[in-house]
């Protein structure tokens, strides 16, 4: 069981939604690989990479920032191809995911290859990604209770993007109150463990 960690936070070992990450990868038990979005400087798509996801022109003919999207892209939806179990961790920020993460999104979604649209709709092409596990730390309150939920635009977003691929067996492990000490919540990680731990388990 290949499990590939996208880490979207950049506190490194100050972060408490990476740590919690780690655990849930460590949990499977097999190889591990791991994709740190910042250290990575995901790139962004341009004009001509996105002309060439249609179909239009030509890998030979882009420019260096274009063929780096391409390139990275290409890299980044084999990784997903080559996955068993899915983690990604990350912080809320300004009530959404980190902008790193959407340019991850913004590549693996990719037309025509890990989903496709005909006269029947959308489909999703990721079938191989069996579990995926979503940890997300935030300060504020409770964003899954009213009033807060309102302000969640981060895990609507990422369990709608990861169903658009086929994704669908996803579990969200929120830990909530949590500041920059990630010392600060031991409690509420001993829950997310317990979750994710119960999760892999089933
Ligand atoms: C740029 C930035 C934006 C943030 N926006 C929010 C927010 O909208 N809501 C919230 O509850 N916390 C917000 N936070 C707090 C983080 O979600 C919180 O500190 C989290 O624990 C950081 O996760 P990490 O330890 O994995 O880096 C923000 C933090 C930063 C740095």
């Amino acid at each position: 069981m290949k499990t590939l960690h996208i880490v979207g936070s950049p506190r490194a070992e100050r972060s408490l939604s990476r740590k919690i990450g780690e655990f849930a990868a460590n949990s499977v038990g097999g190889p591990i690989e791991t994709l740190d979005v910042h250290a990575e400087k995901v790139p962004f798509h341009t004009a001509s990479s996105i002309a060439l996801n249609y179909g239009f022109g030509d890998y030979a003919a882009l420019d260096a920032d274009s063929k780096a999207a391409i390139d990275a892209q290409k890299r980044y939806v084999e990784q997903l191809r080559s996955a068993d179990v899915l983690v990604i961790s990350a912080p809320m920020w300004n009530f959404g995911m980190p902008g790193a993460l959407k340019a991850w999104f913004d590549l693996v979604l990719k037309v025509n290859d890990t989903f496709s649209m005909d006269q029947n709709g959308y489909h999703g092409h990721i079938k191989n990604v069996k579990k995926a596990i979503i940890v997300t730390t935030a300060w504020g309150g409770s964003y899954e209770t009213a009033p807060m939920d309102a302000y969640d635009y981060f895990t609507g977003h990422v369990l709608t993007a990861l169903g658009f691929i086929g994704i669908t067996d996803v579990k969200l492990v929120r830990l909530e109150g949590v500041n920059a000490d990630p010392d600060s919540v031991p409690a509420k990680t001993a829950d997310a463990e317990k979750a994710i731990s119960e999760y892999l388990s089933a």
